[in-house]
């Protein structure tokens, strides 16, 4: 089977784990989709500052442009973050006959309808998982295995780096900037972390979520937004007096309108939430998503929502997914793509 080519847009935290876990898993990788999945370049800002993962220095360009346009490059993975060059990157993708993987909320929660109109013109796929709550499965089982109930709430802990200073505030009486320097230390905050602080980051989540809860198009801009940064620790120490605790929580929400209608309410605030609700466990800068649907009733997603590793263990999957679909038009049908791994007879450990 001809390899698939990949590019990746960006080397920072995500970029970087993504690179390496292509060279790492390239043989399981090959197998799962049913072809080799060969690193054709990494696009960089700057050459210097490819880190972490040793690149090699043939592999990385400043020409992302160029390099999407290339005829070997099949899937185009964007870990760049916010909303110019990778809009532009993402549209020359796809017009280029590429698939997309994205990890980009900001983008999507903006200007998804741009992009997912350019991936059907195009016939390619657009797959964003990595987009929110890093590596929790949540938009696909949104998407697709909930797709025959009715979403009516979706309340979510989205945010991994106001989790991680809240949980801090709540569990030792730090102060908000010494919680924030730590989670900033290790890996979780945006570059500003403005983003994450005022809800912003929460909000684009919040955003796309909302969208595939509710079949509609919600943008960052209908989304109420309040960050964390009023919040002191006197209210944190009164909220656990009381039995509850302080989270970042997005709300999403079917509620009628003043004209009787059915209408959509996203919004993003700090909230008091009793500890014996599964939301008041989640600590550090894990994230959670609880879903109230109709016929499935609650259901909680739970997992680590920020980090290089975690998130791009969203990415590859997504990647999988769209190499397979790649091929599957090519593919004899009923032929499978899964490693030859041994299953260990009875008894044996
Ligand atoms: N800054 C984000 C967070 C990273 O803290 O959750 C993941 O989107």
């Amino acid at each position: 089977q001809r390899p698939l080519g990949v590019a990746v847009l960006g080397c920072g935290s995500v970029g970087s784990q993504v690179v390496r876990l292509l060279a790492e898993q390239a043989d399981d990788l090959a197998a799962r989709v049913g072809a080799p999945v060969e690193l054709r370049g990494v696009a960089v800002r700057r050459l210097e500052a490819a880190r972490e993962v040793e690149v090699p220095a043939d592999l990385l360009t400043t020409d992302a442009t160029g390099l999407v346009a290339r005829d070997d490059v099949d899937l185009v993975v964007e870990v760049i973050g916010g909303i110019e060059p990778a809009r532009s990157l993402i549209l020359g993708a796809l017009e280029s006959g590429a698939s997309v993987v994205t990890a980009n909320k900001a983008l999507l929660a903006e200007d998804g309808p741009t992009l997912f109109e350019a991936a059907e013109r195009a016939g390619r796929d657009l797959y964003y998982e990595a987009a929110v709550a890093g590596a929790i499965p949540i938009l696909r089982p949104l998407r697709e295995s909930l797709a025959g109930d009715r979403v009516t709430r979706v309340l979510g802990i989205v945010n991994g780096t106001t989790n991680f200073v809240l949980d801090k505030m709540d569990t030792s009486g730090a102060g908000f900037a010494e919680a924030l320097e730590e989670a900033q230390a290790l890996g979780y905050a945006e570059a500003d972390p403005t983003a994450d602080v005022e809800g912003f980051d929460a909000a684009a989540k919040a955003a796309i979520l909302a969208s595939l809860a509710f079949h509609s198009r919600v943008t960052a801009s209908d989304v109420h937004r309040e960050g964390i940064s009023e919040v002191t620790a006197a209210d944190v120490a009164s909220a656990a007096d009381m039995g509850a605790v302080v989270k970042l929580l997005a709300i999403c929400e079917l509620r009628r309108g003043p004209d009787g209608e059915e209408a959509v309410s996203v919004r993003v605030h700090p909230a008091m939430i009793p500890r014996s609700h599964p939301l008041a466990s989640v600590r550090e800068a894990y994230n959670a998503v609880f879903v109230e649907s109709e016929a499935a009733g609650q259901l909680m997603f739970y997992g680590p929502g920020a980090g290089g590793a975690p998130t791009a263990s969203a990415v590859l999957g997504d990647l999988v997914t769209v190499a397979r679909n790649r091929l599957a038009a090519t593919r004899g049908a009923g032929e499978s793509a899964y490693a030859d791994r041994p299953v260990l007879p009875m008894g044996e450990t």
